[in-house]
């Protein structure tokens, strides 16, 4: 079993920690902040202790997970790993300067790792010396319960190094997808409507938060409602992966973002964690009820659907990933119902190109251009898994 090293001991590291630990492999936790690294202790001993008191581990094997995650204060323990993985802040500058610490110490063999959301994994790789040894290994948060991975080779990768991470990912019961070095990866591209679309809605008054949520969830069957998401993931966070995958984009107004959120971050209206978002969680607060409006609803479900089928189909289009991978991440990484090009199908490719063109005569927006793939579907009468 080969070690991990993993640098940032924040959610992600200590996360993975876990996960690669539980795979069997002995793990080095490394942070600069000492604080951090015994907030991530507290955090992985705790967790087995629920994990074993639930009956879903032998307390034994509990034990053997956290005796493998080793807590270190420097990088000179990564010299036997096998791979590394970078979890700290989201800065490249930051980032370039651990990758090649990192190299001075590792042997020629390790596999460098980022899991970067939003920094391109070449420009990460130019810092090495070595950078067909660099790729991206994306989890999602929590990294122990989710089950997708992206990998994310860049120009300089080498194939061995891709399919060696991919046998790695999938040993640890994993759900690994391949996705092209490009702003938001698979998930937080395709994703980007699922707020976006749910916002314009809103900004143009044809419904209120609760009846859009409402929507999602019960005619569409997603797990939470876009604004319920919003608030829970917080919109400092949300919002910045938006601005930043429209500023990756050359600010291609199909991403961009919107006032409303903007708004609700320079108030301190973080969602969940700051007590208000979208809704209020205040004790004591009450939030408006939906309007229940079955016609209503069908309406906000298929608008914001079509423009995610739109993205999926643009993604294949762009060979972002490959037709399964891009439904998989959708279902694995976030949850969806139904995988988006699957979904398309079933509408119909061409009711979808319909519904596109329409939107795009009402505003004459390139927000709302329809995918070239999408549309050539229809011609040929063509599915994505269909004929
Ligand atoms: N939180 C998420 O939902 C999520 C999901 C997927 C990917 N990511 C990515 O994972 C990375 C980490 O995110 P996070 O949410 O765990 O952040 P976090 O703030 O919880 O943790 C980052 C940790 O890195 C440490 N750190 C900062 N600079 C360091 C340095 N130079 N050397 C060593 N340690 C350093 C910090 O002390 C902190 O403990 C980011 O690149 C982020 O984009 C985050």
């Amino acid at each position: 079993m080969i070690k991990v090293g993993i640098i940032g001991s924040g959610a992600m590291g200590t996360g993975i920690a876990q996960v690669a630990a539980t795979a069997g492999h002995p793990v080095f936790l490394y942070d600069n902040n000492p604080d951090a690294l015994s907030r991530a202790r507290q955090s992985l001993e705790g967790v087995m202790q629920r994990l074993v008191e639930k009956g879903k581990l032998e307390a034994e094997a509990a034990e053997g997970i956290l005796q493998r995650i080793g807590y270190v204060n420097n990088l000179y323990d990564f010299e036997e790993a096998g791979l590394a993985i970078e979890a700290i802040i989201e800065d490249l500058g930051v980032k370039k300067g651990v990758f090649e610490q990192l190299e001075d110490v590792v042997s020629e063999e390790c596999t460098l790792a980022s899991n970067t959301s939003s920094l391109s994994i070449a420009s990460i790789a130019a810092a090495c010396k070595k950078p067909e040894r660099v790729l991206g290994i994306h989890f999602f948060n929590p990294a122990p319960l989710m089950k997708l991975v992206e990998v994310i080779p860049a120009i300089q990768t080498a194939p061995e190094v891709l399919n060696q991470s991919l046998g790695l990912i999938r040993s640890w019961g994993k759900t690994a997808v391949v996705a092209k070095d490009t702003p938001g990866f698979i998930v937080n591209r395709v994703a980007r409507p699922f707020y976006g679309e749910a916002l314009r809605i809103l900004e143009e008054g044809l419904a209120d938060t609760p009846t859009i949520d409402w929507a999602m969830t019960a005619l569409g069957g997603f797990r939470m409602g876009p604004f319920t998401l919003m608030d829970y993931i917080g919109h400092d966070v949300n919002y910045t992966v938006t601005e930043t995958v429209f500023q990756s984009f050359f600010y291609d107004p199909r991403y961009k973002p919107a006032f409303t959120q903007k708004r609700l971050v320079e108030a301190g209206y973080l969602g969940r964690k700051s007590g208000r978002g979208f809704y209020d969680y205040r004790e004591g607060a009450s939030n408006p009820e939906p309007k229940r409006d079955k016609k209503l609803g069908g309406q906000i479900v298929w608008r914001i659907v079509v423009m995610l089928i739109n993205e999926a189909a643009d993604a294949l289009y762009w060979n972002i990933a490959s037709r399964d991978d891009i439904d998989l991440a959708m279902t694995q990484g976030v949850n969806y119902p139904k995988g988006l090009l699957q979904w398309a199908d079933e509408a119909g490719i061409a009711h979808c190109v319909d519904t596109m063109d329409r939107l795009y005569d009402e505003y004459r927006e390139d927000r709302y251009r329809c995918s070239p793939l999408l549309r050539k579907m229809a011609k040929e009468g063509r599915g994505f898994y269909q004929g």
